[in-house]
């Protein structure tokens, strides 16, 4: 792998939040990047994630609801720009997982997913807005008390080409031995 090509990769994965409709997702990608996902490191390899991959109009909607609701909320009343509704997105997946060690390590995996959507010109956002309204989605999607709930990420092909995203310089935010002495 060639560093310069890869840090370039990284910089281009970006949040998208707004899809072009008029091509979908089938679920040989779908299974191709949740394998990808599942190369996560992960706490005694005991592979504690579950996936839940959303794909019916009505739960969409259910979801849509309540995540607009909240990001409503986020934005202090103004309406979402350059974002498609849940309603409208070809695939929701939930990353979920078995209680008891689970949690930790699904993080690595939604970065993988993430990556890997990036790799196959795919565009997807990691959200968690929702959470404050889990018990509703966990109704919605018959999500046990034994599993966790962390992330939902929908998942299209980009609207647009995006740049690279912003980011503050490393030396803003290393710090050298003792917290606070300059990187
Ligand atoms: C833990 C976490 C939670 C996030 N939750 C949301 C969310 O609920 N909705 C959303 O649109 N973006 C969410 N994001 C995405 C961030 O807004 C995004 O990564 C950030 O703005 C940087 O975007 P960029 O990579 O395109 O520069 C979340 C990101 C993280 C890491």
């Amino acid at each position: 792998v060639d560093f310069d090509e890869l840090e370039d990769f990284f910089s281009r994965q970006r949040a998208i939040r707004a899809y072009d409709l008029s091509r979908a997702v089938d679920d040989a990608t779908i299974e191709r990047l949740l394998r990808a996902a599942t190369f996560a490191p992960n706490g005694g390899n005991r592979q504690m994630w579950r996936f839940l991959v959303i794909r019916d109009a009505g739960l969409k909607a259910g979801l849509a609801k309540i995540y607009e609701e909240q990001a409503l909320i986020y934005t202090g009343g103004r309406p979402l720009q350059n974002t498609t509704s849940w309603r409208e997105v070809p695939v929701l997946v939930a990353f979920l997982s078995e209680k008891g060690g689970g949690g930790p390590s699904i993080f690595p995996a939604v970065q993988n997913f993430l990556l890997a959507a990036h790799a196959l010109g795919l565009g997807s956002v990691l959200t968690t807005l929702w959470k404050a309204r889990e018990p509703e989605v966990r109704a919605i999607l018959d999500v046990p008390e034994e599993i966790e709930m962390h992330a939902i990420l929908p998942l299209g092909w980009p609207d647009r080409r995006y740049g690279r995203s912003k980011r503050r310089p490393v030396a803003e935010v290393t710090y050298r031995d003792r917290f606070g002495a300059a990187w």
